[in-house]
């Protein structure tokens, strides 16, 4: 791939971090044209701080505890997003809702991955929610955030099936799967320009052979 410019990518983590790996992995592999530069966290001992610091990443802990509103928190985010020019917000496992204020800092350009198929089973436990509801098909979803929780204009979503004698974990691991896929073409695609948000709606401009099923278990469209 022809290394243009590349997107600079602020992650948002508060735990492992394995979609955070993911991207930096696509990064590392030449199949991004966008570089992580700054991962920033909620929770000091956040793992995936640690996998910043062993790809040579800036990891920032921003402590809530020292600021004194949710707005002082995020006005230090954004300062910690700023100070490395970044162009892209991704949000990997992060467990904040974002203030309007963020969220206007950076219209159309956070993204957050959820491990349901949106609109259905947003908030904590998608997983386990799909369970409990009884449907058949699950997946991911990666969208634009907006001020609600998990209600941004949707990017690309992934579908796999949900078997009789799964449990959450069963289930999580065979979407979690699936998010490290859709995670870093959808940061490819907005790297490319390819992305288009008109209200609820983001087209993707390209070929119909990017709209291939993948094999496996999954479906991922576009
Ligand atoms: C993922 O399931 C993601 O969809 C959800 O939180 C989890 C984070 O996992 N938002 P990880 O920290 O990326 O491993």
């Amino acid at each position: 791939m022809a290394r243009s410019r590349l997107l600079r990518v602020g992650v948002l983590a508060s735990g492992r971090g394995s979609n955070l790996q993911a991207i930096i992995d696509a990064s590392e592999g030449g199949k991004l044209n966008a570089a992580v530069v700054v991962v920033v966290s909620d929770k000091a001992d956040a793992y995936a701080l640690e996998r910043a610091r062993r790809h040579g990443i800036k990891g920032v802990f921003v402590d809530p505890k020292g600021c004194a509103s949710r707005q002082a928190f995020d006005k230090a985010l954004i300062d910690a997003l700023t100070e490395h020019q970044v162009e892209l917000v991704c949000l990997a496992g992060y467990m904040r809702v974002l203030t309007a204020a963020f969220i206007n800092h950076f219209r159309h350009r956070v993204m957050n991955i959820h491990p349901a198929l949106l609109p259905s089973f947003p908030g904590l436990h998608g997983q386990r929610q799909a369970l409990k509801h009884g449907v058949k098909f699950s997946g991911c979803t990666v969208h634009f955030a907006d001020e609600g929780v998990d209600t941004g204009p949707i990017i690309i979503q992934a579908v796999v099936p949900v078997f009789d004698d799964d449990s959450e974990e069963t289930l999580a691991a065979r979407i979690l799967r699936y998010e490290h896929q859709i995670y870093p073409r959808a940061i490819q695609l907005y790297a490319e320009g390819r992305l288009h948000v008109r209200g609820r709606h983001v087209t993707c401009q390209g070929s119909e052979a990017d709209r291939a099923p993948t094999e496996g278990w999954g479906y991922i469209h576009p």
